[in-house]
């Protein structure tokens, strides 16, 4: 039996990765299902914090926001977070890839080279995940376009996580973006939960009730 009070971090949101102070890439999540999360967790009494990248929704009321752009920004956060924290949920969407070259000034349009060259962003999620402390609890999001579960997974596994949230992306049911989804919540041990269809903040709600729940009998 658990009593203590429960810290989590959440990252929500895209992360940015620019080639001039003008230009990046990204991808389109809005952060809604991790602000929801952020806010139902609050609801349940824990403490949040919120490492956020670039996004269009206010702070949610008595939550510490963290704002973020880049990848390395967003890992540097997390770090720094983490130990003090029971749980991560890590909903952030991580621009995968960065320009190998970050230009000081805006690149004339004439002077643009026709090939960006770019390298892999650190995982995050993986490299926190890989020095977590006996006690806390990772919890990954995994965004697929097909085998959305299997794929999802694979993810539980490589990145040594405890859980890992499945939702679709792309298509009609693509949760970016959009203010409902429907996920599983897959346990390393085995375990499969379905929530949802419905709307973020109902199924933000519902997963944290569970997780609630399962950290104060474990
Ligand atoms: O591998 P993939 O990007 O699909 O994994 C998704 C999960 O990993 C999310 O929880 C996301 O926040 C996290 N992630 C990360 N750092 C990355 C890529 C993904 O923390 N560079």
């Amino acid at each position: 039996m658990n009593a203590s009070p429960i810290r989590c971090l959440i990252t929500a949101g895209p992360t940015r990765e620019y080639f001039d102070p003008v230009r990046f890439i990204s991808n389109p999540s809005s952060g809604k299902m991790g602000y929801a999360l952020a806010a139902a967790a609050r609801d349940a009494g824990w403490r949040v914090d919120l490492v956020s990248g670039p996004v269009a929704l206010p702070a949610p009321e008595g939550v510490e926001v963290v704002p973020v752009v880049t990848g390395r920004e967003m890992l540097a956060a997390v770090q720094e977070l983490f130990p003090l924290c029971n749980i991560l949920i890590k909903v952030a969407a991580v621009c995968d890839m960065r320009p190998k070259r970050r230009f000081p000034d805006k690149v004339k349009k004439d002077e643009l080279a026709l090939t960006v060259e770019f390298e892999p962003v650190e995982d995050i999620l993986k490299t926190v995940a890989a020095g977590k402390q006996p006690g806390q609890i990772v919890i990954g999001f995994a965004a697929e376009t097909q085998n959305v579960e299997a794929y999802a997974r694979r993810k539980l596994a490589e990145k040594k996580l405890d859980w890992i949230v499945a939702n679709r992306v792309g298509g009609a049911r693509s949760a970016f973006e959009s203010d409902r989804n429907d996920v599983l919540l897959i346990g390393s041990d085995g375990e499969k939960l379905a929530f949802g269809p419905g709307a973020k903040t109902d199924i933000a709600h519902q997963l944290i009730g569970y997780l609630n729940a399962y950290h104060f009998v474990h």
